[in-house]
């Protein structure tokens, strides 16, 4: 098994790439902490996980929230005693015009996307240096590598998880703590059909050469190499998982 022995938290946990991610890693000998601000989705795979044997807390989390992020981080010590994986994934999207996007809105996506990847790593990292260990997977976007018709205030989220994912690697890189996102194309979950009008869905859709949309273990498969071993010599990366819609 791959995570043998390893804590990892799972931000988003009970959305269509956390859940995906959580049961690999739990498959893969992973304990996890599930967190999303959706408990009742959370606690509920933590059963489904904890009746196969894998050691699992839900925890209830707004990653936009200091306080609360700091409380997960202790909770994950307290229940397991170190975190080793730090997966970033909770967000949300939206692809209106600009025109359309009030200063709220933005305030409001920027908190969950960016500010939520900042509060989780800043929590985690005094943690991961003392242990001289830590993987640390953000989850950003296609939209956040290249113009796609989305919200602006999506892609400046991504763009900006981008630059956290490049800066915190090159400083915490001396504590061998490995720090690379991933940058999804369309992929079918809630994101989509709550977000998105099914016009730009199919846009998006229609880009993808590999002629098939993408699926969560896509992205739980590309979350998983980069939390394991053998990804200890890459960091500072964006791993396009995008079916070849933009190759950059
Ligand atoms: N689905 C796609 O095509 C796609 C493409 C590129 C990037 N992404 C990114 O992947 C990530 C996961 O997307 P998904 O498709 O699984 O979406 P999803 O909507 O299925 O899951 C998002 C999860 O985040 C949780 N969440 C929302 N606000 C939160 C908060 N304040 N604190 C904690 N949790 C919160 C939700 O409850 C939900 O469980 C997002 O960051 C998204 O931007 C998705």
């Amino acid at each position: 098994m791959r995570l043998e022995s390893k804590v990892a938290i799972v931000t988003g946990a009970a959305g269509g790439f956390g859940s995906e991610i959580g049961r690999i890693f739990a498959r893969e000998g992973a304990s996890l902490v599930l967190a999303d601000i959706n408990h009742r989705a959370a606690e509920s795979l933590a059963n489904e996980l904890k009746a196969q044997g894998t050691k699992v807390v839900a925890v209830s989390v707004d990653v936009g929230d200091e306080k609360q992020v700091y409380a997960m981080v202790n909770r994950a010590m307290s229940e397991f005693g170190q975190v080793d994986i730090l997966i970033n994934n909770a967000g949300m999207g939206r692809g209106a015009r600009i025109q359309d996007i009030t200063l709220d809105d933005w305030n409001q996506l920027l908190r969950l996307n960016l500010t939520g990847t900042f509060l989780c790593c800043k929590a985690v990292i005094d943690h991961m240096i003392a242990r001289g260990y830590g993987k640390i997977v953000n989850m950003a976007s296609i939209c956040g590598q290249t113009a796609r018709p989305v919200g602006v205030d999506y892609s400046a989220s991504k763009s900006g998880i981008i630059g956290i994912t490049r800066t915190l690697a090159l400083q915490v890189a001396p504590y061998g703590i490995n720090v690379n996102a991933i940058a999804p194309g369309p992929v079918a979950t809630q994101i989509f059909e709550r977000n998105w009008p099914k016009e730009t869905v199919d846009k998006l859709k229609s880009t993808i050469p590999f002629k098939r949309e993408g699926t969560p273990r896509d992205i739980a498969n590309a979350a998983l190499f980069l939390s394991s071993d053998e990804a200890g010599w890459i960091t500072g990366e964006v791993i396009a998982v995008n079916g070849g819609a933009f190759i950059g």
